[in-house]
């Protein structure tokens, strides 16, 4: 390896709701990068899907006027290169006239950190895509990537390995759309309100609703599917408490993180996306006491209310750390993921929720407090990926031998299709 530095393409915006939300945790990580190893380039995705990148996109205040940002910004196209990188050229069809005086800006790209929330930047698309052009990404891979997305999909695949999930039903769209009356039956003769209604791929508490009767399961259900073609209908945990472990590793060795309790406003049942990342006032629950942060900078996902580490005996905070780790390998997952559970406080029954496999700030406010400064996840992030890449690469992918100029191939044009 030469002694430049790493060219970290830092993924960041997307198309999805949390467009915001990923912009302040792929700033916060690129603003944690050791600048002697690694050169940050921004790589935008806007909200329309084109992409861009330039020094501007590294500033966190150019995103209050996205057209003006847009405007200060270079497209960019992705190209692959053979050689185990990506390069992003200037896209001179996007761009402003008076870029055509002068030749169009290349950047080489060594590694993809994606800071993307929600959406393709989650579901595996594009993962793929890294996969497609052949360059080292750090999060988990398509299939993790997919699974994780889907809450209905989790559920089953958890449920089959023996690890606790609430009951649920689950309908796509064209099933609901003919036979809503059968539909609210099956929840109703399966489980017990108060109901919880959730799009199957969403994120941030969007299109979720808690319910008590059967005319408002019909109204979540019919709200719900405005975000997704597939939902999910379970019973809600009551009385709720939320536990979160985050997990740093691949399939060799995967390390849990200390557990947080998200502590959500009073008034509501869920966590909302106003709890999760719009505090205006800059406090932040640390280590069990309020803790004052730099101003009322947006903060992410480290904004949120929390308690770290959450006040659970030791004997339960190994139950959820293993569990948690044993999730991660389940579902394949690489670099940094959340797992969200959930205790039912009257039984103490606990509950796997859902899987973050990018989780908003990279959860390094759950890797401080457990000894691994933010710069250090990044590079381990950045090692994973790598180490993957090559491992990936150090398969057979292709054979040697080309079908097509075999002798065999000639006269294929005149052969009679076998019936
Ligand atoms: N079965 C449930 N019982 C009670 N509350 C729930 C249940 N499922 C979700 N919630 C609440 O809704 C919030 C968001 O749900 P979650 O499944 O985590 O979706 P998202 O991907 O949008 O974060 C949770 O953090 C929790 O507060
Ligand atoms: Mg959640």
């Amino acid at each position: 390896m030469s002694s430049d530095p790493l060219h970290v393409g830092v993924v960041l915006g997307g198309v999805a709701p949390e467009h915001e939300v990923s912009v302040i945790s792929a700033l916060q990580a690129a603003a944690a990068l050791d600048r002697d190893r690694y050169t940050p380039v921004p790589v935008y995705v806007a909200k329309d899907g084109t992409w861009y990148t330039g020094e501007p996109l590294l500033e966190v205040e150019q995103y209050r006027d996205l057209e003006a940002l847009r405007e200060a910004a270079t497209p960019v196209a992705l190209v692959p290169t053979p050689h185990g990188h990506l390069d992003l050229l200037e896209d001179r069809e996007a761009g402003a006239l008076q870029r055509f005086k002068r030749p169009p800006l290349q950047t080489r790209i060594d590694v993809m950190l994606l800071g993307l929330h929600g959406g393709p930047g989650e579901n595996g698309s594009i993962q793929g895509l890294c996969e497609t052009f052949d360059v080292p990404y750090t999060s988990a891979g398509v299939f993790g990537s997919a699974l994780g997305m889907d809450k209905v999909m989790s559920k089953r695949v958890c449920r089959e390995a023996g690890i606790p999930v609430v009951d649920f039903v689950a309908f796509r769209e064209n099933e609901w759309g003919y036979r809503e009356e059968d539909a609210l039956d099956q929840c109703e003769a399966a489980l017990d309100y108060p109901l919880v209604v959730k799009p199957a791929r969403c994120g941030s508490s969007i299109g979720i609703s808690q319910v008590e009767g059967r005319e408002a399961l019909d109204a979540a259900i019919e709200d719900a599917f405005r975000y997704d073609d597939k939902v999910v209908v379970e019973e809600a945990v009551e009385p709720l408490r939320e536990i979160n472990c985050s997990v740093l590793g691949d399939a060799q060795e995967a390390t849990p993180s200390v557990l947080e309790e998200p502590v959500p406003s009073d008034e509501d049942e869920v966590l909302t996306f106003r709890d999760k990342y719009m505090r205006e006032d800059g406090e932040a629950v640390k280590d069990g006491s309020a803790a004052k942060s730099a101003g009322s900078s947006p903060e992410g996902m480290a904004a949120q209310d929390r308690i770290v580490p959450a006040d659970l005996s030791g004997k339960r905070t190994d139950e959820i750390q293993d569990m948690a780790v044993r999730i991660f390998r389940l579902f394949e997952c690489a670099g940094v993921v959340r797992i969200d559970f959930m205790i039912d406080e009257s039984t103490g029954q606990l509950y796997f929720n859902e899987i973050n496999t990018i989780p908003g700030s990279f959860s390094f406010y759950l890797w401080e407090p457990s000894g691994v400064p933010f710069g250090e996840l990044l590079d381990r992030l950045v090692s994973i990926a790598r180490r993957r890449h090559r491992e990936r690469n150090g398969r057979v992918q292709t054979y040697d031998v080309n079908l097509l100029a075999e002798k065999s191939l000639q006269g294929f044009k005149a052969e009679e299709p076998t019936q």
